[in-house]
Order: C-alpha cells, then sequence, then structure tokens
C-alpha cells in the first residue's frame, strides 16, 4: 500500500531537525510532511483533561481528514486497531475514547494538530501518534507521522481551590470552589459538605449552590455555630474520581456576655466571679468595680473570659462590680450587683433581769442586712416598753414587760434577715444587784438615790452625836441656843429619808 513507504521513508529521516520551541520540537520533516509535537513526556492526572500540541504541513491538498491513534510505548507504531479520534468516522474509534477526544482547530488545513483529551484515566497512558488523509497526485493518501508524544496519566492528586472571604456574623457570603484543571474538559458534578468538628456530617443547610463550569459557589449567612465548622468541596469527575478540599472556617462573631459565679458572699467568704465574652477573635476582658469611692481598675485582665476572685469580703466590697470587654476597638460592658451578707447572730450580751414584776430583756444581735428582732413568746405582755439602737451591723432591741409569774415565762428572741434566722432562749436574772448593773440609765439613779440617803443619814447621825455630846457640856453649863433653834425646826433622820424619797417618786 502506498502508505507503508511514506513510513517506512519517514523512519530514516526522524531526528534530522533544529529545534526551534524550548516546549517543542522543531518541525521533524519528511520531504513536505512535517510535524512538530511537545518534547518530552506530557504529564496528566486521572479525571482530569490534557492536550497534546500539535502542528503539521503537508503535501496534500486538499486534506480531508486525520486520525489519532494510541499505543503501547513498546510498540515501534500504532496499528488500525489503536484509533481514538477519527475526524469522520465515529465507528473506527476504540469505545473507550468516543465523545473524550476533540481537536482544538478543526479546520485542518490551519495545519494545527493538537488534540485536547477530557475525563482522563490511568489507562490512557502511552504513546500518540497523528494521520493525515488528502489528495496527492489525484491519489487519495494518507500520511502517519512516526514522531510520538508520550502521555503518563497518574492518580489525581490536585486539589480544588476554595476562596473564603472573610466572615462575619450575620453578613450573607459567598465561598468559591474551583476545580483543578489545565484545560476545559466536560464539566465535574461539584458538592459542599460541612461538617461540625467529626460528630455530625450534614449538608450545608444553606442556601444556592451553583456551578459554572468548573466553579462552584456557596451562598449562606454565617452565625457563631459555623465558627470553626469544616467546609468540604468535593469534585467528582467522570469514571469515579474525585477530589475535595477542605477549609475551617473562622467566623467573626460576638454573643452575650456570660457572668456566672455566686452574686451573695457571706461576709469573710471569696468572691468569685467569672465574666465569659465569647467571640471571634477573643476578647479583652477587664474586671473593674464601680464604687461610690470611684473606679477600681485592672482587677484581673484577660482573652475570652477572665474570673475576678476577691478572698475575704468585706460588706464594703458590696456594689457593682464590671466586666469591660473589647472586641475590635469597640467596648461593651455587663455589669453585676454583688451582696456581701452576715446570718442572723445572736450575742452573748443578751440577756433577761427581773426585778419586782418587770422584766427586762436585752437582745444583742449581728446581721446583713440588718436583722429584725422579734420576741415571740412576750407577745401576750402587752404592757410593754421598748427600745433599740442600731450600729454597722448590730442592734441592740431592749424589752421592758410587767409579768406576774416568772419563772414559767421562757424569753425567746429571734433575729432575721432575708438570709436566715436565729433563735435564742435568754436567762434571766432575778438579783436587783445585776439588774443594776446591766441596766445604766434608770437603776443608777435608784443607786444614786439609795447612796445619797445613805450618806445624808450618816451625816445626820455624826451630827445627832456630836449635839448629843454638845448637850452634856451644856447640861453642865445651862441652856444652848443651838439645841433651842434645832428641838425648834423638829428635824429628825426619818424625815429627811422621806423629803429624799418623795423627790424620786
Ligand atoms: C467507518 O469505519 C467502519 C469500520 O472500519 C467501516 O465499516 C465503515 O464503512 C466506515 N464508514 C465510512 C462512511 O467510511
Ligand atoms: C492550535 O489551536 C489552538 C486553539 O485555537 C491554539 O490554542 C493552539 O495554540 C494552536 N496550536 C498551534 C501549534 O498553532
Ligand atoms: C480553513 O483554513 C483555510 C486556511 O486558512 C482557509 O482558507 C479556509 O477558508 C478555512 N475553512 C473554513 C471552513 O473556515
Ligand atoms: C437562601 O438565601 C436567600 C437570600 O440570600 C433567601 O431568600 C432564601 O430563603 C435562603 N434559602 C434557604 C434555604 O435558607
Ligand atoms: C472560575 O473561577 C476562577 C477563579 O476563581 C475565575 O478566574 C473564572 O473566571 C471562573 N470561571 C467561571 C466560569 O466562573
Ligand atoms: C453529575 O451528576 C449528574 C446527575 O446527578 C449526572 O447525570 C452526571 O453524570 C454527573 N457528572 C459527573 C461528571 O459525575
Ligand atoms: C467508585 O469507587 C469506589 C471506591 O473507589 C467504589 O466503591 C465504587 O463502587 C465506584 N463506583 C463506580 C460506579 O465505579
Ligand atoms: C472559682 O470558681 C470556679 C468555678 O466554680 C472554680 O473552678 C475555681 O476554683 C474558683 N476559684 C477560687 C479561687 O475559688
Ligand atoms: C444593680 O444595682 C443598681 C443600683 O444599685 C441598679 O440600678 C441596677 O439595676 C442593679 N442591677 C442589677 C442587674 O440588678
Ligand atoms: C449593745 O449592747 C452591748 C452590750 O450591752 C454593748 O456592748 C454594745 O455596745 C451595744 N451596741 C449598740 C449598738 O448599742
Amino acid at each position: 500500500m502506498f502508505v507503508l513507504i511514506w513510513v517506512t521513508l519517514l523512519c530514516s529521516v526522524t531526528g534530522s531537525s533544529a529545534d526551534t520551541d524550548a516546549g517543542m520540537t522543531g518541525p521533524i520533516c519528511l520531504y513536505r510532511f512535517c510535524i512538530s509535537l511537545r518534547r518530552g513526556k506530557i504529564k496528566a492526572e486521572a479525571g482530569l483533561c490534557t492536550v497534546i500540541p500539535c502542528s503539521f504541513t503537508t503535501a496534500f491538498s486538499p486534506i480531508t481528514g486525520a486520525a489519532w491513534y494510541k499505543c503501547d510505548e513498546s510498540k515501534r507504531s500504532c496499528d488500525y486497531s489503536d484509533i481514538i479520534f477519527h475526524s469522520w468516522n465515529q465507528s473506527q474509534i476504540q469505545p473507550g475514547f468516543r465523545g473524550r477526544i476533540s481537536m482544538l482547530e478543526p479546520n485542518l488545513s490551519q495545519g494545527n494538530c493538537s488534540i485536547v483529551i477530557n475525563d482522563l484515566d490511568q489507562s490512557d497512558s502511552g504513546s500518540y501518534q497523528f494521520k493525515v488523509t488528502g489528495w496527492l497526485n489525484n491519489m487519495h493518501n494518507e500520511f502517519l507521522f512516526l514522531p510520538s508524544t508520550s502521555v503518563s496519566v497518574k492518580a489525581l492528586t490536585q486539589k480544588p481551590t476554595v476562596k473564603v472571604p472573610a466572615l462575619t456574623e450575620g453578613q450573607q457570603t459567598t465561598l468559591t470552589c474551583t476545580a483543578p484543571s489545565l484545560c476545559s474538559g466536560s464539566d465535574p458534578n461539584i458538592t459542599w459538605t460541612w461538617r461540625r468538628s467529626a460528630e455530625d456530617d450534614s449538608y450545608i443547610t444553606g442556601n444556592i449552590t451553583t456551578t459554572h463550569g468548573h466553579n462552584s459557589s456557596l451562598t449562606f449567612t454565617p452565625s457563631a455555630k459555623h465558627h470553626s465548622t469544616e467546609v468540604t468541596c468535593k469534585v467528582n469527575f467522570r469514571g469515579n474520581k474525585s477530589t475535595q478540599e477542605t477549609v475551617t472556617l473562622n467566623v467573626a462573631y460576638m454573643k452575650e456576655p456570660v457572668i456566672t459565679g455566686d452574686r451573695r458572699v457571706k461576709r469573710g467568704d471569696a468572691l468569685n466571679l467569672t465574666c465569659s465574652f465569647d467571640s471571634f477573635p477573643p476578647s479583652v476582658i477587664i474586671w473593674a468595680k464601680l464604687g461610690p469611692s470611684g473606679t477600681k481598675t485592672n482587677l484581673q485582665i484577660d482573652t475570652g473570659s477572665a474570673t475576678l476572685v476577691i478572698h475575704d469580703m468585706t460588706a464594703d466590697d458590696s456594689g457593682q462590680y464590671v466586666c469591660t470587654r473589647q472586641y475590635q476597638g469597640k467596648t461593651s460592658t455587663a455589669y453585676v450587683n454583688v451582696t456581701v451578707f452576715l446570718l442572723p447572730e445572736i450575742l452573748k450580751s443578751s440577756g433577761c433581769v427581773s426585778w419586782s414584776e418587770v422584766l427586762t430583756c436585752v437582745c444583742v444581735s449581728e446581721g446583713l442586712p440588718l436583722p429584725t428582732i422579734t420576741w415571740p413568746l412576750l407577745d401576750k405582755h402587752t404592757e410593754y416598753s421598748g427600745t433599740y439602737t442600731v450600729s454597722k451591723y448590730t442592734i441592740n432591741r431592749t424589752i421592758t414587760v410587767k409579768v406576774k409569774e416568772l419563772s414559767s415565762t421562757d424569753v425567746q428572741c429571734v433575729s432575721t434577715n432575708e438570709y436566715g434566722e436565729a433563735v435564742e432562749n435568754l436567762i434571766i436574772r432575778t438579783s436587783e444587784k445585776s439588774f443594776a448593773q446591766e441596766n445604766g440609765g434608770f437603776s443608777a439613779i435608784l443607786l444614786t438615790v439609795t447612796v445619797v440617803s445613805l450618806i445624808v443619814n450618816i451625816l445626820l447621825i455624826v451630827c445627832l452625836i456630836f449635839l448629843w455630846n454638845s448637850r452634856k457640856k451644856l447640861k453642865q453649863n445651862q441652856e444652848d441656843q443651838t439645841y433651842l433653834t434645832l428641838s425648834k425646826r423638829d428635824i429628825s433622820p426619818d424625815v429627811v429619808a422621806q423629803q429624799v424619797s418623795a423627790s424620786v417618786d
């Protein structure tokens, strides 16, 4: 056959050419049949596509068709069974290549024999050869170029490119995923999945995914829950080949502050408050106290959350505490009211004294807020008077009741504030002396009266003794004027005592 002659002749000429382009061999010619191919092996990946660049010139006029062959690299030349592309007879093409190969320039007269192979498979590796048909000297001939291009197809390793803009909570955004490809092969299917820290694996509950060729975009409105989720773009190529890329979303968000810990602290205990401003990026948090005296600042600085610990709280530490957050140049605050409390306690100095039929009881109690004191068992005794004095956390309550039968009276003092109650049965002492000691005011007057009358009596007795002695002397020296004066006024110790008593009554 005519073709074989050309092929045989070509063999002897291969390599007799000059290189012109760095990536391409120079034209390799046999008479007026020349071809330029890519120098070296073309490397490609399964699922993707590749281009075999090729240009040629022929002696044919006109050119009627072209074909590409692919065969094992060990073969010197491909044969008819290896046709992978045919410009006009599809039935001659190997089934596995049908529809996968096209010429970049359909007009063969342009001398451009470049082809693109889509949906590559590793079995596509091999030597590729070009054949051209046409008229020469009124005969229809074909010419198979012996120089071949070697293609190596490896497993898919390229990953899609996922572009994530800066994400802010509440602001709609679009992620894009571009499938890897060096040429415009057939469009892959692109899917988006998201995974929240490996526990659940679900499709993004969101929104629009649109695919244009090798690009897919996912539009959604991020929220705090999307922070640190993993979004995967999976690209599925024909022939069960896929590749994927995973990105972790960083959503700028800011949650409401949360202050945890007991706001009501027993005096002497520690205050332990934690202020959390959940946000991304983390906030800088400062604890401070807003007191009447001003601002105590910089008690605690931290990121994300800050714990404030104050040991041995005093009543003065009650007040408003403020937790300040600095987030992206903005400042926001959260307030908490801290109350220091003291459970009611009845102090040892409490007690009762009975005198005659009068019962006086004092109940001294501490507490914060200041407790109220009640006497539940003395309620039935209506005739009473009471006073109370108050210092910072102490209340002294005094009650005076007229009681007939003292022995049976149990006096109970009950001290109550919103945090608790203290109950104490008070001891009743009956001695007058102790009453006088216990109760200053009223008993002091009685004591003074007693002492004054005693002194007056003593003075009178001394006076009388003196006068008696004088009178003895006067009897010897006739009557004395002084004695007569005293006798006239009729002064006696009893009368003086009665007068003093009356002034007391
Ligand atoms: C196409 O090729 C097949 C197989 O080689 C052949 O039978 C058929 O006649 C060809 N068709 C044309 C139109 O040349
Ligand atoms: C062949 O045609 C394609 C598409 O027009 C072009 O990109 C390529 O550069 C051409 N190759 C040559 C060798 O002219
Ligand atoms: C093909 O290319 C040749 C050479 O440039 C040109 O003369 C011819 O018109 C083209 N054919 C078509 C169908 O475009
Ligand atoms: C998707 O977003 C559009 C606006 O961006 C909204 O109208 C639509 O309701 C959203 N769909 C879903 C399922 O969230
Ligand atoms: C796909 O994305 C790339 C880069 O992101 C862009 O250059 C190209 O124009 C996009 N193509 C389409 C069809 O949207
Ligand atoms: C993409 O998906 C559609 C329908 O799910 C399917 O018909 C098509 O063959 C798929 N294409 C690829 C490249 O997997
Ligand atoms: C695709 O590949 C997976 C594993 O690689 C296999 O389990 C599955 O059966 C394949 N599907 C097809 C349609 O070849
Ligand atoms: C403060 O409270 C937290 C949580 O209740 C606890 O882990 C921490 O030990 C406490 N700190 C102090 C100093 O008591
Ligand atoms: C804290 O106390 C102030 C007054 O002392 C009051 O105005 C404010 O409402 C209180 N805040 C809270 C959260 O109870
Ligand atoms: C209450 O009484 C006790 C004992 O009687 C005394 O020591 C204390 O100073 C008094 N306190 C007040 C606030 O009156």
